[in-house]
């Protein structure tokens, strides 16, 4: 069936484009007018706190959910009107619960490439592949309830990539995984897209989009604020980000400009704690900014140098912290999930 749109696909230059995408729930406008652009055979990831809107998007995109307005296409394809089509193009990591828990994880593999049309000995030979590829040989025979999350996610995605398909969306697939767990996930994502898949993520940290994505949008309170390669969204944030504080307090708008003129930057944040927080191009910087404030005869307490966190991502871009923002969320919501 995939082949019959195989030549569409390759003729495809994104392999999804949305424009304008709104859903609302009750008065709360979860997704926001979203527009997307997603290059054939990339990795991009759609970076955003709790309650962004980012699974929205996805189930919109997957076809599992209508939006109020604008539209999506996938490989050129409507979701809305083609989505028989669509659907046939796409995985959906989450899509996949188990069929049966008391079955084991081979068991429910075989069961899903059978449903997918493969003969049997092809199904227990791909079970046995994928199960070998994410680590989960040992726990081959367990039934699903005895897995753990991690272990339910990679399976997850092990169930999800048995069709193959051309686009897979990836919803938070590390969120919670321990580090090592995390970088098998990072592995085979990667993998993925060489053997021909484009992915679009979902993830809550800087990092991961860092280490994967070839694009990535930053997304807050259902809109995209932010959209460019890794390292564009670098250059506007910075690649490091600095933190200092200062001895007497009656110097902290001193300090703040200095900081604002020598770092090339157009405000310095300084939330609680008097702490003044700012990207910086480079971390050599740092030499030219003590000699700066030693010249203004400003005292130091702290001073330190750290890799952006998606907080600082939000500070700059929206000029508003993380807990704000979710704060604000809470206000609306009554909470998030
Ligand atoms: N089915 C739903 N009904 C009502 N509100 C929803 C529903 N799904 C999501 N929301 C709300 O929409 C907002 C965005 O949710 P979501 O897309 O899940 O965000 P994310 O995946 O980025 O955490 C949140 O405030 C969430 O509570
Ligand atoms: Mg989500």
């Amino acid at each position: 069936m995939l082949n019959d749109y195989r030549k569409d696909l390759e003729n495809a230059k994104y392999a999804v484009e949305a424009q304008g995408l709104v859903k609302t729930f009750g008065d709360h406008r979860a997704v926001d007018g979203v527009d997307l652009k997603v290059p054939t055979g990339s990795i991009y990831g759609v970076l955003g706190p709790n309650g962004a809107g980012k699974t929205t998007t996805i189930r919109m995109l997957a076809t599992l959910l209508r939006p109020d307005s604008g539209e999506a296409k996938i490989f050129g394809y409507d979701a809305a009107k083609d989505s028989q089509i669509v659907r046939q193009l796409i995985g959906v990591t989450g899509q996949y619960a188990s069929v049966d828990e008391s079955l084991s994880a081979t068991e429910n593999l075989i069961i899903f490439s059978r449903l997918l049309g493969l003969s049997r000995q092809e199904a227990k030979r791909k079970a046995n592949e994928l199960l070998e590829e994410f680590g989960l040989m040992e726990a081959a025979k367990r039934p699903l309830k005895n897995f753990s999350g991690g272990m339910r996610r990679r399976l997850d995605l092990a169930a999800s990539l048995i069709a193959q398909p051309p686009l897979i969306f990836l919803d938070e697939p590390t969120t919670g995984l321990d580090p090592r767990t995390r970088n098998q996930m990072w592995d085979t994502i990667r993998r993925l897209v060489k053997s021909g898949s484009t992915v679009l993520l979902t993830t809550q940290y800087l990092q991961e989009a860092d280490e994967l994505a070839d694009r990535i949008a930053v997304i807050d309170r259902g809109r995209v604020v932010a959209e460019g390669t890794v390292n564009e969204l670098k250059e506007s944030i910075g690649t490091s980000s600095l933190h200092l504080s200062i001895q007497n307090n009656q110097d902290a708008k001193n300090a703040r400009m200095i900081v604002e003129r020598v770092l090339e930057v157009q405000s310095a944040v300084s939330p609680e704690g008097g702490m003044i927080t700012a990207p910086m191009a480079s971390a050599d910087r740092v030499t030219d900014l003590l000699v700066a404030l030693r010249e203004e005869g400003i005292q130091l307490a702290e001073l330190s140098v750290q890799k952006p966190s998606l907080d600082e991502v939000f500070l700059t871009i929206t000029g508003e912290g993380l807990n704000e923002s979710q704060a604000q969320l809470h206000d609306q919501k009554g909470g998030n999930n």
